[in-house]
């Protein structure tokens, strides 16, 4: 980039009166020690920052715009949902129209309830299966992440005997955080004796396609061992599909494959880029919650309008047939070059991908868990494709998305970018 002086100055400000200038912290660009990009606009699978430099977006706002920035059915259904109202505190009809698209791809959802973030959505799953269930102790895996409550925000441990109790963010009581256990990922055995031998387990909680260490999906196994023995205790299976849901396909990592969990977590696409989310599962469990029942939940607000009516136009657009075939063909065709490239400069590194996620390992042959990964190697090839205005995940640790508004000549110039690397 021949100058990025208005970044570097928003940037700077922004220092003065956020902390760490942003608002979420990988958006600072940390361990890559530059100038994050301050996006100015978006359009298609390109985002322009605040000198006017063009990117090819491998971020899609984290997942969220499956089908690009300023799709026109979503700015349309989203300004006309502005003129009605901006939100009213009361129930409104896109609420129902999204709650009905949803329940209809996603069958083991009876019942939803919308809220506005993930981490409200894994949040409120996890007072509920606890509600639902008299039971207090919840079990996540290392290396997941379900957004920043103090019950999911602990620190992973490897190994069964090395269970960590203790928070992974100061100001997180260690009292906050005794109910709930970190397992290995894709440890069937670890898992299986752990749920055997514990009877006070409320719920347990997984990405079944990780997205939040790179990507990596669990093991086919694995997830129909946690379904068997949950099932077996009474316990809740929570799938967190704040990114797979509508990403891997119109039933998500659920339907990708075929277990049923009691509950669900959504968030991202079924906004469409506005701060929607939800959670939703057996009506037999839903329905403890307020008013029905008396595990309390509620929120401004959830199931706004304007959010509402942008997903609901998302969602219409990914029933096109083919849509998730396409995506996933360019996906690979992509992905073929970054592993290609791998090759070439013989780096230890893999690419894992799934559908149209993906994420480009350096430091390991095979990741399917939660590994430490040479960061000096990705900043080189994050700075390098970034000079050149493309922009992949600023951190080794997250996936890459690709959008139905990714051209044939932006993956092109992409897939031939990752070839010239040098490392
Ligand atoms: C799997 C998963 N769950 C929950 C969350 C939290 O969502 P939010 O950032 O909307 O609170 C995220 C965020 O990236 C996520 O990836």
């Amino acid at each position: 980039m021949p100058h990025r002086t208005n970044s570097r100055a928003i940037f700077q400000d922004s220092c003065q009166v956020i902390p760490g200038g942003v608002n979420s912290p990988t958006r600072a660009f940390p361990g890559l020690d530059m100038t994050p990009l301050i996006a100015a606009r978006g359009e298609g699978a390109v985002v322009w920052d605040a000198d006017g430099h063009a990117y090819i977006d491998y971020c899609c706002s984290w997942g969220a715009l499956i089908l690009g920035h300023c799709h026109p059915a979503v700015v349309e259904a989203a300004t006309e949902q502005m003129r009605l109202g901006a939100g009213f505190g009361m129930a409104t009809p896109p609420e129902l129209a999204i709650a009905q698209k949803i329940c209809q791809h996603l069958p083991s959802i009876e019942k939803v309830r919308f809220v506005s973030s993930g981490t409200e959505a894994t949040m409120s799953a996890i007072r509920l299966a606890r509600g639902y269930t008299g039971k207090d102790k919840i079990v996540k895996f290392d290396g997941h992440y379900h957004g920043h409550s103090d019950g999911l925000l602990v620190r992973s441990g490897s190994a069964v005997v090395q269970i960590n109790l203790e928070a992974s963010s100061k100001g997180v009581p260690a009292d906050f955080v005794r109910h709930t256990v970190c397992l290995p990922f894709n440890d069937l055995e670890t898992a299986r004796n752990f749920i055997r031998s514990h009877d006070d387990i409320a719920g347990v909680i997984l990405e079944p396609v990780a997205g939040n260490m790179g990507l990596v999906p669990a093991d086919p196994d694995f997830l129909a061992m946690l379904r068997e023995e949950t099932e077996k205790k009474g316990i809740v299976l929570i799938f967190d599909e704040v990114i797979s849901g509508f990403r891997i396909g119109l039933q998500g990592a659920q339907g990708h494959y075929q277990i049923t969990p009691d509950l669900t977590c959504l968030g991202k696409i079924i906004g469409a880029g506005f701060p929607a989310a939800a959670f939703g599962g057996k009506a037999s469990i839903m329905n403890q919650l307020a008013p029905l029942g008396e595990v309390y939940q509620a929120g401004t607000l959830s199931g706004h309008p304007v959010a509402m009516r942008a997903g609901l136009a998302a969602l219409e657009q990914l029933e096109e047939p083919g849509f998730y075939e396409k995506l996933e063909a360019k996906t690979t065709y992509l992905v073929e070059a970054l592993r290609q490239m791998m090759h070439d400069n013989k780096i230890t590194g893999c690419v894992n991908q799934l559908g149209s996620m993906f994420t480009p390992f350096f430091g390991a042959f095979e990741v399917r868990n939660k590994i430490t990964l040479d960061q000096q190697l990705y900043c080189k090839f994050f700075k390098q494709l970034f000079q050149q205005g493309i922009y992949m995940a600023p951190s080794p640790y997250e996936a890459n998305f690709i959008s139905s508004a990714h051209t044939d000549e932006q993956l092109e110039r992409t897939r031939q970018a990752c070839l010239d690397l040098s490392f």
